[in-house]
């Protein structure tokens, strides 16, 4: 059987091929293959997109996760609660910024993080002796966190907030981005996120202008005003002009994709819904999408995946392995000492083929074989 694609990039890239050849060829033609005319565009747009006042343009969504870390000077005795059931990068970024993680469990519904397990770590933090800093609420796998009660306990704490939205860049909550309520949004621009580049790249958005202008300088070496001149140590992340230039070319028909990516979808959870548990999107949300994730029962991913790869159809496990559980992260606080809503989730999700051009027959023979596959593993 021929392999489907988990996501259809080439399906994405064919009708807008001649377009993003034409943009590739203007940056070829004028040569500025750094911080290029299309990099400012890029940003722009992106705000524009967004309503964000300040768009930084960086080099991958790692670093857009690290810049406001270091910008805020978050040191040794910094908390920083992020969600464990998450990809690396986010509690990464703060081992790199030089604070101390505390994870926090997520919703069972939503994958998100728990705001009342949010509060108790920041009490667990304190009494730690350790000063809670920022929070990094993960819009995972396309849907924003519940940020309304998490800006409150922010707000009551004294804490930073920045949004993980590497796979949720264009979701809304009450029709708006998670810029409406985090200081600081981070998105990646990897080939496979909703709006995805063709190599490495990422932006920071904030409204803050002072915020916005020392993440510009740290991005670049730190530079001051004067060029060599360094205000601060900073790091090289700048966005390519050629990935800019594709971006404007995929930002453009950004919003036709994610409303299809939002019927193929409802298309799932209509044809699964009576045999697994289908995603939940938090009230008020439109998620982007960027993983469809089922929930099954305990021991049914590994012979479902088994049968499902056998028909051609690929599925992925979106995160096996909880981050807390794993040697670079042994030493991060863990809120109450266990995560048991992350412990089971790990077990049991599992994302089916997700991109905004899967045909419906193509989808309805996924949904078959998942159905068919399941009652057999039930029998
Ligand atoms: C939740 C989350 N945070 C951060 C990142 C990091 O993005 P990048 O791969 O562009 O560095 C990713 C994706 O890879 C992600 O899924």
């Amino acid at each position: 059987v021929q392999p489907l694609p988990f996501i259809d990039l080439a399906a994405q890239q064919a009708p807008i091929r001649a377009r993003i050849d034409a943009a590739i060829a203007r940056v070829l033609d004028h040569g500025q293959y750094i911080n290029g005319p299309e990099v400012k565009a890029f940003e722009a747009a992106l705000g524009e997109f967004s309503g964000m006042a300040h768009s930084i343009a960086c080099a991958n969504g790692t670093d857009a996760l690290l810049l406001p870390l270091m910008a805020w000077n978050v040191g040794p005795n910094d908390a920083v609660f992020c969600p464990s059931f998450t990809f690396a990068a986010t509690p990464e970024v703060v081992a790199l910024a030089g604070g101390r993680i505390v994870f926090v469990d997520v919703l069972p519904d939503t994958f998100c993080i728990d705001p009342a397990g949010l509060t108790r770590a920041v009490e667990q933090a304190r009494a730690a002796g350790l000063n809670p800093h920022t929070v990094i609420a993960v819009d995972l796998f396309g849907q924003t966190a519940d940020y309304p009660p998490i800006r409150e306990i922010c707000d009551a704490h004294g804490l930073r907030l920045i949004a993980d939205s590497a796979q949720a860049f264009g979701a809304t909550l009450h029709g708006k981005q998670a810029g409406a309520w985090a200081d600081a949004v981070a998105t990646s621009f990897f080939p496979a996120k909703p709006l995805g580049c063709y190599g490495d790249g990422g932006a920071v958005q904030t409204n803050d202008p002072d915020l916005a202008a020392i993440i510009r300088s740290i991005a670049n070496h730190g530079h001051g005003s004067e060029r060599y001149t360094h205000e601060r140590v900073g790091v090289n992340s700048r966005l390519d002009t050629i990935q800019a230039a594709i971006l404007l070319e995929k930002l453009a028909v950004f919003e036709a994709e994610l409303e299809a990516r939002n019927h193929v979808a409802a298309r799932y959870s209509a044809g699964l819904r009576e045999v697994v548990t289908v995603p939940a999107v938090i009230e008020g949300g439109v998620s982007t999408w960027a993983q469809y994730t089922i929930l099954l029962r305990p021991g049914e991913r590994a012979p479902l995946m088994e049968a499902l790869k056998a028909q051609g159809v690929p599925t992925a496990a979106y995160y096996p392995g909880p981050l807390h559980r794993q040697a670079p992260y042994a030493d991060a606080l863990v809120e109450g000492g266990v995560l048991p809503v992350t412990d089971d989730l790990a077990k049991r999700v599992l994302s089916l083929p997700m991109h905004p051009y899967l045909e419906p027959r193509i989808q309805d023979a996924i949904i078959g074989a998942t159905r068919a596959a399941l009652a057999s593993i039930r029998t």
